[in-house]
């Protein structure tokens, strides 16, 4: 099938990959001409594990290429994937002028029918101004246009994975026609006989996702509904960490025991800086306007946000109780990403906190494995090294806020002899607390025993 990707980000990018992987003939293109050329130069733009792999055989192969010139893209193709952005407004709403101007663009350039798909995270009817766009702005009499939605559920960091073993597949159309479309798209996934090619020969086969057909509203809507289930998990098990802190629980322990629930299940369930990124945050804040716009206050996702934004707060209130005096000392991070195996740092907590440390007049020394060139640019007064032992050399206290798995794995010995005072402050209860007080440091995290300044309830 002949499919054109309109966005090269992290959406766009898989989706195009995965899909040319997948046997279909995939152009994808940008109104950015650097990121294309970049991409026609064989680099990614962005971090994301296994991606270089999928995206360098699809080119080699001729079944993904990149062009700069979005109008080709649009008539090549029959079925066309919108994949751009749709970054907050200030109210918190989505910002969906750079789908408006796909839409035109589509509308104006087809000579052919097509298949238009959101696959960028959208309020719930813009699928109905999509497709009045592209009435209203169609040119050419054989220019005819089915809409549908294909939510994605791709994780930054695993997206690859996910794209070729997703637990679902949701697609909302209005005909027949559309359906059957997408199931070609996606056959060689729905089937269970593709075998990804970043799969490991021991991995078990993965299981068929569901195929789940709906109206473009509901699609529209589950894409929102999960994001914020999860954001909603996350702020209820960081509540359940305070409750510990004051009432002598280990959050780790209750979390595990509440997700055995199969009612409830274990993931989303880490306590800690809470949640970052580009979509999380993003689509909770969006959700909740789109409710305030139908008439629906939302106060559930309030409070999740509300929860959220606290964490940066918490966690300065442990840095401050445990250092006294804020303005020169040297404070150690390790980890800047929203999330491990990613270099994507947008409304990442550790950027937050930096910046708070700074103000504070901290000196601030930071490293993350994928992140330092973007945190350079978005944070250049502090001192970057890659080499964690540095990081900690001669510093007050070290705070680890972001999970990266070498963290795990470092030289703690010789991380407590580099330090100046041995004090680690965990903001993702990454580390074991009684294995690194017998290692000798004081060590704080949240919701867990063996604190400093816990304050147990007589
Ligand atoms: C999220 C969703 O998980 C994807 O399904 C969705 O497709 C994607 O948004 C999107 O809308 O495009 P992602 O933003 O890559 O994926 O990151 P998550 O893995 O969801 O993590 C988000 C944040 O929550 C991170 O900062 C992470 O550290 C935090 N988190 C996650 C916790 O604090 N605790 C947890 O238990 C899990």
């Amino acid at each position: 099938m002949k499919l054109a990707v309109i966005g090269c980000g992290y959406v766009g990018l898989v989706s195009g990959s995965c899909l040319a992987e997948a046997g279909h003939d995939v152009v994808a293109t940008d109104n950015d001409a650097s990121r294309i050329a970049t991409l026609q130069a064989g680099k990614i733009p962005i971090y994301e594990p296994n991606l270089d792999k999928v995206l360098e055989a699809v080119v080699r192969e001729g079944r993904l290429r990149f062009t700069a010139d979005c109008a080709e893209a649009v008539r090549g193709a029959d079925i066309i994937f919108i994949c751009v952005g749709t970054p907050p407004t200030e109210s918190g709403a989505a910002d969906l002028s750079a789908i408006d101007n796909v839409a035109r663009l589509i509308a104006k350039e087809s000579r052919s029918p097509k298949l238009v798909i959101e696959k960028s995270t959208v309020p719930a009817q813009t699928g109905e101004q999509l497709k009045r766009a592209l009435q209203v702005y169609a040119r050419d009499a054989g220019a005819k246009f089915r809409v549908a939605s294909n939510p994605e559920f791709l994780r930054e960091g695993t997206a690859v994975e996910d794209f070729f073993h997703p637990d679902r597949i949701v697609i909302g159309v209005e005909d027949k026609e559309s359906e059957q479309q997408l199931r070609e798209v996606y056959r060689p996934i729905l089937e269970g006989k593709f075998r990804c090619p970043v799969h490991q020969p021991d991995c078990p086969p993965a299981a068929t996702p569901d195929f789940v057909v709906t109206t473009i509203a509901s699609a529209e809507l589950i894409k929102h509904a999960s994001n914020s289930f999860l954001a909603l998990k996350i702020s209820y098990a960081n509540v359940l960490a305070d409750l510990c802190e004051r009432l002598g629980g280990n959050v780790d322990e209750v979390t595990r025991a509440v997700g055995l629930d199969p009612r409830i299940g274990g993931q989303f369930l880490k306590a800690g800086l809470g949640f970052g990124g580009f979509c999380l945050p993003k689509d909770v804040q969006a959700f909740i306007k789109l409710a305030d716009s139908a008439g629906i206050d939302f106060g559930l996702l309030k409070e999740t946000e509300r929860v959220n934004k606290q964490r940066v707060d918490q966690l300065l209130d442990k840095v401050k109780k445990a250092l006294w005096v804020m303005k020169e000392k040297q404070i150690g991070v390790l980890g800047i990403a929203f999330k491990p195996n990613t270099d994507d740092i947008r409304l990442a907590p550790a950027v937050e906190v930096i910046r708070r440390l700074l103000a504070e007049g901290a000196v601030v020394r930071a490293t993350d494995p994928e992140a330092m060139t973007r945190a350079r640019l978005a944070l250049p007064s502090v001192h970057y090294s890659a080499d964690p032992y540095e990081i900690a050399r001669g510093a007050d206290a070290l705070l680890l806020l972001t999970e990266w798995e070498q963290y795990r794995r470092l030289d703690w010995k010789q991380i407590r002899v580099e330090m100046a005072r041995a004090l680690v402050i965990d903001a993702r209860n990454m580390l074991r607390p009684a294995e690194m007080k017998a290692l000798g440091f004081e060590y704080i995290s949240f919701g867990r025993p063996d604190q400093v300044g816990v304050t147990v309830m007589q």
